[in-house]
């Protein structure tokens, strides 16, 4: 039995004592995926998952953490496979996911959207039909564009890039006519790189129905976001919620989800 360790080198390995907590928690995230984790001018690792990461770990549980950068397509092989603890990526919780892992409480509410060039003629859901559409690989975003292609009844392309950074160069290069992906890391780039060049399609959809608070523009999905574990790591995964909770009753979920959603 292994208690928690480097067995070999890097490994991060689940604990067969329910509630001893790691010195340190390795997380295993797609880098950039901006506001969520990213890294500013100088170079420094930040984001919403970043500080939560920070608040729970370190503020509530004492222990330290660090973020491993890996592909979104692979990463929960990646966790099954012992290379970090827990994944941290603005990961959705859905029910193919939970069949490989468990996840936390969800801790952000998010919706997929379609955002288009600047003065494209698309504008309506309807339009997209026919048309090229970029995604990052292994994502909600990408499933959505398949049921978008399903309901066209095929007549639609969908293009996967690694990142969503390529995705969203592919949009300003004109090789895809949109990108369906989270709403708030579109609007990033709708109001930060992609300024001026890229919009919202707007339209009433999925929050609507769901009698969300809606954003103003077409919504395909709503969603929850999740830490994910490895589904033998129970007790660690209690620990992490009783933690998140703590952080959002003290406020501080509250502070630092103003500092990337407010103002
Ligand atoms: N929420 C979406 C999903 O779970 C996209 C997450 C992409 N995250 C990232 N860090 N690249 O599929």
């Amino acid at each position: 039995e292994t208690t928690e360790s480097e067995t070999t080198e890097g490994e991060q390995t689940t604990s067969s004592e329910s509630n001893e907590l790691p010195d340190k928690v390795v997380i295993g995230s797609d880098i950039p995926y901006r506001p969520f984790e990213y890294e500013t001018t100088s170079g420094e690792l930040t984001g919403f998952d970043v500080d939560i990461a920070k608040a729970v770990f370190e503020g509530e549980l004492g222990i330290d953490y660090e973020f491993k950068p890996t592909s979104f397509d692979s990463i929960i092989p990646s966790l099954n496979n012992n290379n970090f603890r827990v994944i941290m990526s603005a990961m959705t919780i859905n029910d193919t996911r939970a069949e490989k892992v468990d996840f936390s409480e969800p801790y952000f509410t998010a919706y997929q959207t379609v955002i288009i060039p600047t003065g494209s003629d698309i504008s309506s859901k309807e339009d997209l039909k026919g048309k090229n559409i970029g995604v990052q690989k292994g994502t909600t975003g990408a499933s959505a564009a398949e049921g978008l292609k399903e309901e066209f009844d095929g007549d639609l392309t969908l293009k996967k890039y690694d990142q969503i950074s390529g995705a969203f160069q592919a949009l300003i290069n004109g090789q895809v006519a949109a990108v369906v992906n989270d709403n708030t890391v579109n609007a990033e780039f709708v109001n930060g790189n992609g300024e001026g060049e890229a919009v919202f399609l707007e339209g009433e959809g999925a929050a609507e129905d769901a009698g969300k608070d809606a954003p103003p523009y077409l919504t395909l999905t709503v969603e929850e976001y999740g830490i994910a574990f490895r589904q033998d790591d129970d007790g660690f995964r209690k620990q992490v919620n009783e933690a998140l909770a703590a952080v959002r009753e003290d406020g501080t979920y509250e502070e630092i989800y103003a500092e990337y959603f407010e103002g």
